[in-house]
């Protein structure tokens, strides 16, 4: 199946992968999610970047990155003058994964099968897009794309081989940087966020 989604990806291109990953029932996650999350951007785009699954927001909207964590993302950005509007920004898992708690919805993470089951339409996605650079951020979208397991904190920060060779930017996802207890420890995740973005700078976007 990876190996078919990659061939369409690159003869047909992203329409038609988005198309078909809007009927996936390759795991159970599609079943109580609104919709599929597909990645966004231009199919050109010399950067793509790749998150865990969407989230609340996310799955009401249909667009990756859109609630508090793309929020997050976007103002470490612009603290290095960059703008994700010229890339492609996407999710390891397409649907979001949720206990119902009341009328909360709480995120939880995909199991290994159903991260496994989704890998092909990322690798779809990076196939067809064939970018210069990838940012992964936080460990599924580093352990989706690098093909092995990431030990994040000590490869955080640094640029390694994506399974086709493009460098990929490991770092944490901005979720953990939000979920940092008190003002301090979130800004200085926030502050560490920054610098391992900071090696984006300068590249050519
Ligand atoms: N977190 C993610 O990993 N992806 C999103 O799209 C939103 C939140």
């Amino acid at each position: 199946a990876q190996q078919a989604a990659t061939l369409e990806a690159q003869s047909k291109g992203l329409a038609a992968l988005r198309e078909r990953a809007r009927a996936c029932r390759a795991c159970p996650l599609w079943e109580p999610a609104t919709g599929t999350v597909f990645g966004e951007g231009p199919d050109d785009a010399r950067i793509v970047v790749v998150g865990e699954q969407p989230g609340d927001q996310e799955d009401l909207l249909g667009r990756p990155f859109v609630g508090p964590a793309g929020q997050l993302f976007d103002r470490a950005l612009g603290e290095l003058g960059l703008d994700r509007r010229a890339w492609y920004v996407t999710n390891a898992v397409k649907h979001f994964k949720f206990e119902q708690r009341g009328k909360q919805r709480l995120h939880q993470r995909a199991a290994p099968d159903e991260q496994r089951a989704c890998l092909p339409w990322l690798q779809g996605e990076l196939a067809a897009i064939r970018a210069e650079r990838i940012v992964c951020l936080g460990v599924t979208a580093a352990e989706a794309v690098l093909g092995r397991r990431v030990a994040l904190l000590a490869e955080r920060g640094q640029w390694h081989a994506a399974q086709d060779g493009t460098p990929a930017l490991v770092t944490v996802h901005p979720a953990w940087v939000l979920r940092q207890r008190d003002g301090a420890a979130r800004e200085a995740a926030f502050r560490g966020f920054v610098d391992d973005l900071a090696l984006l700078a300068g590249q050519p976007v």
